[in-house]
């Protein structure tokens, strides 16, 4: 699949919810949200759906994420699904980690090729204050169980102020290095105003090379994490969303207001 700017679309990113176990100040509001209803949110039925027809159409790469992907009832099963899907070459998770001391194994088992990890601070005091209570030993005990399950790369998700070099990130750059773990630094966004900016040693926000669309929990085919335009799925049919999503990719992104990182992944 081409857009409109000659861009190979072949990526998908797919929100299966957007609750969390965390609530990281830079990605849900102090007053706390709104969350989706049940009704609402897509079954997993209807997003293998989803992936299958865009895989048919061009994708070969996917990544789960949520919210926490790892909070929705089902996962493993439903990751074992899609790594079934024929014509899938890279399937990934984006998570913050809390869970996957647990899971971990299960998912590499299910066929899960690589996962993602957010980690901002290797200090427990702020960690818990970054995300307003999360237990920094359990995301260190499920990098260790990632590593030993064989999941490949590891990659650590760190979101910066400023720079790379800033103290919180300096020490995970420094235990990435120890731990045969990839880091990305990424600066911290604002939605609402579109200020994005490149991933250091990532893809994101490159706008001229994306090739990504997004599937929100709720239904909707976003072809820009920074634009408000989205296709829903139910309304339109999973084909027409697609095509629509495609056909209108934005060359730039601009601005986002009508949601959160909690419900379309980062
Ligand atoms: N700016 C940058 N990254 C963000 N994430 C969530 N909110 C923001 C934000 N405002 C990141 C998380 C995680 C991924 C899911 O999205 O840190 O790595
Ligand atoms: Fe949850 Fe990720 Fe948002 Fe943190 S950034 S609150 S871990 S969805």
């Amino acid at each position: 699949m081409y857009d409109s700017f000659n861009r190979r679309i072949n990526y998908l990113r797919v929100s299966v919810t957007d609750r969390c176990n965390l609530r990281c100040t830079y990605c849900m509001p102090a007053e706390g949200v709104k969350m989706l209803s049940h009704a609402d949110i897509l079954t997993y039925e209807e997003i293998i759906e989803v992936i299958q027809l865009a895989v048919a159409m061009g994708i070969d790469k996917v990544r789960i994420t949520g919210g926490e992907p790892l909070v929705r009832k089902g996962i493993v099963d439903f990751i074992g699904r899609v790594a079934g899907i024929p014509g899938i070459k890279d399937l990934g998770l984006t998570t913050n980690g809390i869970l996957l001391g647990e899971f971990a194994m299960a998912l590499a088992g299910a066929g899960l090729h690589r996962i993602n990890i957010s980690l901002d601070t290797l200090d427990p005091a702020r960690y818990w204050e970054i995300t307003r209570g999360g237990d920094l030993s359990a995301v260190l005990r499920g990098i260790e169980a990632s590593l030993k399950a064989g999941l490949k790369p590891v990659k650590i998700n760190c979101v910066i102020q400023n720079s790379s070099d800033e103290p919180d990130a300096a020490a995970v750059r420094e235990f990435c290095l120890a731990n045969g773990l990839e880091a990305r630094f990424i600066h911290q966004m604002d939605l609402g105003e579109g200020c994005f900016t490149i991933v250091e040693n990532g893809h994101g926000g490159d706008c001229m090379h994306c090739n990504r669309l997004r599937l929100t929990a709720n239904g909707r085919i976003k072809p820009c994490l920074f634009s408000d335009l989205e296709f829903d799925i139910r309304t339109l049919g999973i084909k027409n969303a697609i095509e629509a999503a495609i056909g209108l990719k934005p060359k730039k992104g601009t601005s986002n207001s009508s949601d959160f990182f909690h419900n379309i992944g980062g």
